[in-house]
């Protein structure tokens, strides 16, 4: 009898532990060192070439999940007047939760121009 119930609790505490393991190397992943924005002055996000470029991007990659007619709930819809650019980089240069990372996807001068555009007049998703 005494022997089944430390042999159950011996199990259990292995189970714990291994799964405790598993939980905390997803969070290690999460936790992967954010890259710090750029300087993202306003010339640059104000010109248009750079605008233009961004909206081709913003055309072919995130329209499926930010675009108006994106499958409901699939992404927020973006707010640009309460981001900073920085912000826009950092979520679209490193990845948040369920928005993927597009920092080996985009070159430095592309993620760029996706924040121009988001932040921009044009931007419309
Ligand atoms: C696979 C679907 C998907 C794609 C493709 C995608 N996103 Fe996202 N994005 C998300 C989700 C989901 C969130 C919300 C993440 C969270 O806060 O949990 C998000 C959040 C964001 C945010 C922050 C919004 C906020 O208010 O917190 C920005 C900015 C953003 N995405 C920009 C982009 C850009 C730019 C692209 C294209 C390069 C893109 N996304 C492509 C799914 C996607």
């Amino acid at each position: 009898m005494y022997g089944t119930r430390l042999y159950a609790i011996v199990v259990a505490s292995a189970i714990f532990i291994i799964a405790a393991n598993a939980m905390a190397q997803t969070k290690d992943e999460q936790d992967l060192p954010r890259d710090p924005p750029p300087p993202l002055p306003a010339a640059t996000l104000k010109d248009s070439k750079v605008i233009a470029l961004g909206e081709t991007l913003w055309q072919e990659q995130c329209t499926h999940c930010h675009g108006a007619k994106a499958y409901p709930g699939k992404a927020p819809k973006l707010q640009p007047r309460q981001y900073k650019p920085e912000f826009v980089w950092d979520r679209t240069h490193n990845g948040f939760r369920q928005m993927p990372s597009w920092r080996d996807v985009y070159k430095p001068n592309e993620i760029i121009a996706l924040v121009a555009y988001v932040m921009s007049d044009d931007f419309f998703p």
